[in-house]
Formats: structure tokens, sequence, C-alpha cells
């Protein structure tokens, strides 16, 4: 067994560590020691010649060189890393993978107090009201820490390390936890074979006598294995209450017939439900959630990758009509949204390469190693290359949308502000997607359309270096998305587009690419919009609308 210790500056890894492996005959890692002596000079320095970029960059490459982790019962190795080195998602996930994290927790103040004393300067806090300085860090790196088992870490050493071996008994390493946040739109987990568990974790901080979980044909087939086992372990009866797969789901029919079926099942206020599936599913569940009995709390456990990276997040639910998609629903923001990418393993490549279109959406409105991992692991990831869940290129590409879209719907539940950005590629997006009937078009693939349109526009106008455009354009072409022309009527999709219209008081607003985030723009010229529309689609579906 190996285990990692995190925490602030000043939390006492290396002396609870020292001690925790010396007791146990095991080995101490201080990556930070390890660091100085490869460079040959302190990390002050390393920061004032390189900058923080090349003390991470040092960072990154001593823990590459740890390798895999002796998963012997024993406690063999005791690694501790610089507090801000589990941020980036690359070092999480080979840190935390097969090893135990023990997040070493304390108060600001007391920190503080203890920093005073070290003799060790902290780049990152000197020159700062240290009280002040550790409180930001907490906040920022809560959720990398909230992953590990934590443990007060404020008392005398030995007392410490008997904490942590208290908590580290019976620690399992067959999944691993990368992130676990509590935010305004519920609590946030991600992980690779952590569903089942968090499932049950998470029924009993709810207070679930039960499991009941609502699902589809296709998303149970895929996930039942990894879910009933954890669910039965734990003493909960399972009910399910089975709905149509895909689109198929979005009717307000299927919506009286689960909540007659929950009805018999005496599901009371206050019991919540469980939502296993991908978009179509969890946008029906979270529906049903958010009118039964005027609203019951869910989890969501979302098993696509568009739903883990999109529509799980945000709280928007909702069923279709004839007349439109999701022209019914409401806002409902889940308890819980559980991510585990071990549960997209059977996932068709169709369906990977399709959520790719919200990823590139995620990277152009300014997320730079988005993009950059996209152009590198991207099509490994969309064509289903099981190296890419090996290098942790899927955890992070899962990891960066799913927090960037919390980021941005926690700032603006109701999308009256800043959640706006994410409609970058959509508004043509959707009048595809119309056109298409809602079944030609996987939602990604129409958003891959939308957002050459939008970068084409963006050009037009001047707001999109043309560079920029470029790259966008490239990353789509190397994903192979929005490839070809469509067969639409250039009037079919205006029809769409101008209905889209009508929801921002007779102004579409554009949200357009810049050269490292978006402009909204109303004032775009419908003549500018249809040629650009036009050069989307093949020229006799445009020829046949005059
Ligand atoms: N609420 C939102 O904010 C939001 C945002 C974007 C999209 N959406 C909605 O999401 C829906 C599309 O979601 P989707 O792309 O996830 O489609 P989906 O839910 O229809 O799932 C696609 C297919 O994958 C199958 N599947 C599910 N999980 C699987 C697994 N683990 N392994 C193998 N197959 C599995 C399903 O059975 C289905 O056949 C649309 O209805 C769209 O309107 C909602």
């Amino acid at each position: 067994m190996e285990i990692v210790l995190i925490g602030l500056p000043g939390s006492g890894k290396s002396a609870v560590g020292r001690r925790l492996a010396a007791r146990h005959g095991a080995t101490f890692v201080d990556l930070d020691d390890l660091i100085e002596h490869e460079a040959g000079v302190r990390i002050p320095e390393i920061f004032a010649e390189e900058g923080e970029a090349g003390f991470r960059t040092r960072e990154r490459a001593v823990i590459q060189a740890l390798g895999r982790p002796d998963e012997s019962l024993e406690l063999r190795r005791v690694v501790a890393p610089g507090g801000g080195a589990v941020v980036d998602p690359r070092n999480r996930w080979l840190l935390y993978r097969g090893r135990v994290p023990v997040w070493l927790d304390g108060r600001p103040e007391i920190l503080a107090q203890r920093l005073r004393r070290s003799p060790n300067i902290r780049p990152l806090i000197t020159g700062r009201d240290p009280i002040r300085a550790l409180r930001d860090l907490t906040t920022a790196r809560s959720r990398f820490y909230g992953a590990a088992i934590r443990v007060a870490g404020m008392t005398e050493v030995n007392a410490v390390v008997d904490s942590v071996e208290r908590a580290i008994a019976g620690a399992s390493t067959s999944g691993v936890l990368l992130l676990r946040a509590e935010t305004v739109i519920g609590r946030i987990v991600l992980g690779e074979h952590i569903a089942g568990p968090t499932i049950v974790d998470e029924l009993a901080r709810l207070g679930a006598r039960r499991a009941i979980v609502i699902t589809e044909p296709g998303a149970w087939a895929a996930t039942a294995a990894a879910l009933e086992g954890p669910i039965r372990a734990a003493g909960l009866d399972l009910e399910l209450v089975m709905l149509p797969q895909g689109e198929a789901a979005k009717r307000l029919s299927v919506v009286e017939q689960a909540a007659s079926e929950l009805a018999r099942l005496r599901v009371e206020r206050g019991e919540p439900i469980v939502a296993v599936g991908g978009g179509a599913l969890g946008d029906t569940a979270g529906f049903i959630a958010a009118t039964y009995l005027r609203g019951v709390p869910f989890i969501q456990v979302p098993t696509t990758l568009a739903a883990q990276i999109d529509s799980s997040i945000g709280g928007k639910t909702g069923v279709d009509l004839a007349e439109g998609k999701n022209l019914v629903g409401a806002f409902h923001q889940p308890a819980s949204i559980v991510i585990d990418i071990a549960l997209l393993d059977g996932l068709s490549e169709r369906d990977r390469r399709a959520a790719m279109g919200e990823a590139v959406k995620m990277a152009a409105l300014g997320d730079e190693r988005l993009f950059e991992l996209l152009e590198t692991r991207g099509p490994a990831i969309a064509s289903g290359d099981p190296a890419a869940v090996a290098d942790g290129s899927l955890a992070e590409i899962v990891e960066r949308c799913a927090w960037a879209k919390v980021e941005v719907v926690a700032a603006d539940e109701k999308e009256s502000t800043v959640r706006i950005a994410l409609n970058l590629g959509h508004s043509l997006g959707h009048a595809f997607e119309a056109a298409g009937g809602f079944a030609d078009l996987r939602h990604g693939e129409a958003v891959a359309f939308g957002l050459r349109a939008a970068c084409r526009i963006g050009v037009s106008v001047g707001v999109t270096p043309p560079e920029r455009a470029a790259r966008v354009e490239r990353l789509l072409d190397t994903l192979g998305l929005g490839k070809g022309l469509l067969p639409y009527p250039l009037e079919v999709v205006m029809g769409h587009l101008g209905a889209d219209k009508k929801h921002h008081a007779g102004h579409l607003r554009w949200v357009l690419p810049t050269d490292r985030g978006y402009v909204v723009r109303d004032d775009i010229a419908e003549s500018m919009v249809r040629e650009v529309a036009a050069g989307l689609l093949e020229p006799v579906a445009v020829g046949g609308a005059r």
C-alpha cells in the first residue's frame, strides 16, 4: 500500500509522513525535496527563475517518475507532494490511482501560526497576509483535497499518525476519487470505478431507506454490474423504474407512467431518486423528481460522455412536445452528481465522438489546456482507445468540461448572465438539429456545425481572429466532427433559427469566440447568417429552398 499525504503548507505532511513511514519500515518521499535535489537549488529560486509554470513542470516530472504504486497490503511508501500539486488533474490521476490519499486538514489561523515559525519560504504565501492567502488556497483546492480521506491534522505528530492509521484501515484502492466538491448546484463527485459506493454514500446522506433507480435499458445494461452489488451489499432494496431508451423517454406520457409507478411504490416526499442514464434519461428523471410530490431530491448518475460533461450539470430538466424539444420543463438541481468515467466503457463510438463537440465548445470558450488536450488525445478518446483512459486524458477532459460548466451555472443558475456563454455553437447548431427532426444528428454533432458557423460569423464581423477560428475548425476536422455538408433546406434551418429568436425579445444573441474567450452580439445581420448557414448546407438543399 502507498499513501499520499496532501494538505496546505504547514499542515505537517513532512513530519507526519516521516513518522508514519518510520513506524512501518516504509519509504518516505517528499516531492519538494526531490525537486530541489534534482534542480540543485531551493524552490523559491526555481519560482524566481522559472516562474510557477517552470516549477509545475518539474513537479509533474517527479510525480511521473514515481511509477506504479505498490499495491501490497503492508504500507510500503508514503508520498508527500507540495500542497498545490493536486490542482493539476494529470498529477491527481498519477498520485491518487492505486494509492490512498489522505488530507491533513487544518484551520488557516493555526497553519499561519505554524508557518511563522517555519524556516521554509513558501512562494505562494510570502508577501501576503498569510491567513487570507491560506483561506484563498483552501477555497481553490478544497475540491481536490476533498477527494481524499480527511484527517484533522492539527495535533501532536504521533497523534496525527495514529489518526491516519485509523483512517486508512480498510481503505480500498479499487476505484479512484479525483474530485469532490460542495457547490450551490449540489455535491459533485468525480472518479473512476466509484459510482456504486458513492451512490450508497449519497443515499445514506439523504436518509434513504431504499434505492429508487430511474433508468433505461441501454444505460442499465451497461452499468447494472457496477451499481447493483454495492447497493444490495449496503442492505438497500433496489426499486427499478424503467423508461424507454433514448429521446423516446422525453415524453409527458412517460412522465405520467413513471410518476404512477412512484406512487405505487409509495415514494414519499424527501425520498431520493437515482437517475442512471444519458442526457435523455437525466432530463426526464430530473423532471419527474422536480414535479412528483412537488419535488423530491435526486442524484444524477450520468452514463454517457455527453451527460457527464454537460447535461447532468445545471439543473435543466424537461421533456419534448410534438411542437418542439424541451418545451416542458423545470429547473431542479440534483442533490449530487456522481460522475464515473468507468461507466463509459461500452459507449458507442458515435456517442463518444459526438460528445466531443461540447468539449470543443468548452475549449473555445477559453480553456487553453483543454484545447491542447483535445488536439493531442481527442481522437483517441473519440475512438474509445483504452490508452486514453489509462493515461488520464479522458478523466482530465471530463473534469475540465464538467467543472467549467459547474462554475458557469453556479454563477448564473437561471441563465440571466454568464450562462449564455454555454450557447456558443448552439444557435445554428440547434437549428440544424431541429432541421434533422432531432433524429439525424446527435446534439454534439449539430453543435460542431454550429461552432463552425459561429467561428465564420465571428471572423466576418471581426471579433474572432482568423487563426483562432482556423484552430477550432482544424480541431473539429481532427475529431471528424462537423464534416461535409448537411442535406437540409436553408429556409427550414432559418425557420428554426427564427423560432429561437422569439425567446430573446426579437434579437438572437450570438455567442462568438474571441482570442481566448467570447463576446455576445445581438447585431448580426440575417444576410450574414444566411450566407454562413448556406456554406454548411448541400448546394441542392440551398437551391431547393429558393
Ligand atoms: N439538461 C441539459 O442541460 C442538456 C444539455 C444537453 C443535452 N441535453 C439532452 O440530452 C439528450 C442527449 O443525451 P445523450 O447524448 O446522453 O443521449 P441518450 O441519453 O439518448 O443516450 C444515448 C444512447 O446511449 C445509451 N447509453 C447510455 N449510457 C450508456 C452506457 N454507459 N454505455 C452504453 N450505452 C449507453 C442510451 O441507451 C442511448 O441509446 C438530449 O435529449 C438533449 O436534449 C440536455
